[in-house]
């Protein structure tokens, strides 16, 4: 399916419920009645063209442009990828540690692999939560001013400390979604499922959910968010040796 502007919100929803991430990270609140995607998005003051351009790229493959996504102004994206983060931190991630937390009241699975498990996860929450940090406290302020020095160059410079390090972070970006990969291998090869087998579907299901998450996540950072800084980073240098 290709997503239209006059199509009915809650018929997209309906046909691909994880959108329903999509709309969280553009903060467009559920209660859509009759509304078209234009006019739901019209509604909340969302570029109904970076939406769709989102929803079709993570609705299906397909459509997916990496090209497109660079017309887009930055601050757009890294609103976007701020929403994602907060999602993550405030509830997706506590949600998958109080599952497994939940265990330890089942009887069948021995306390010493829920340890594990819970070591293995915290762990993991650390690792996390410091790429978040890095992006949001480093990168994404490091970008910003980037792209007001590129589009008013009178505007202020910035620190020598800090210059052209894009590059190298790009290099040192980690898959934070291949920790959880293991995890969910860890759950299914090697421990014995609980009782209530339900709540242990229910977890290897959102951690593999929050693993494409990521992983959507990553490659709109990778591919688009970085090259996009490396051309501003290019385009200040040679106007620096231009001098
Ligand atoms: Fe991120
Ligand atoms: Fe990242």
């Amino acid at each position: 399916m290709h997503i239209t502007g006059d199509m009915k919100m809650v018929d997209v929803v309906q046909h691909d419920i994880q959108l329903l991430a999509v709309i969280q990270r553009f903060e467009i609140p559920l209660g859509f009645r009759e509304k078209t995607v234009k006019e739901v998005c019209d509604g909340h003051e969302v570029n109904v063209d970076f939406f769709l351009h989102i929803a079709n790229s993570f609705h299906d493959k397909e459509f997916l442009d990496w090209q497109k996504f660079k017309t887009f102004p930055i601050e757009w994206i890294i609103r976007y990828l701020k929403n994602a983060h907060r999602c993550y931190i405030d509830y997706r991630i506590p949600e998958i540690e109080r599952q497994i937390q939940n265990f330890e009241k089942q009887v069948d699975i021995n306390e010493k692999n829920i340890d594990l498990l819970l070591n293995f996860f915290r762990k993991y929450i650390t690792e996390f939560n410091a790429h978040i940090e890095q992006e949001e406290k480093n990168v994404f302020p490091y970008i910003i001013r980037l792209n007001q020095l590129v589009n008013e160059p009178t505007s202020e410079g910035i620190d020598t400390s800090d210059e052209f390090f894009i590059k190298q972070y790009h290099e040192e970006h980690n898959n934070i979604e291949e920790t959880l990969f293991d995890l969910k291998s860890i759950l299914l090869k090697y421990l014995p499922p609980p009782v209530n087998n339900c709540l242990y579907n229910n977890l290897i299901y959102d951690i593999f959910r929050l693993e494409r998450d990521l992983l959507d996540h990553a490659e709109l950072e990778e591919n688009v968010l970085y090259p996009l800084v490396k051309e501003m980073e290019d385009i200040l240098m040679s106007n620096r040796s231009n001098k």
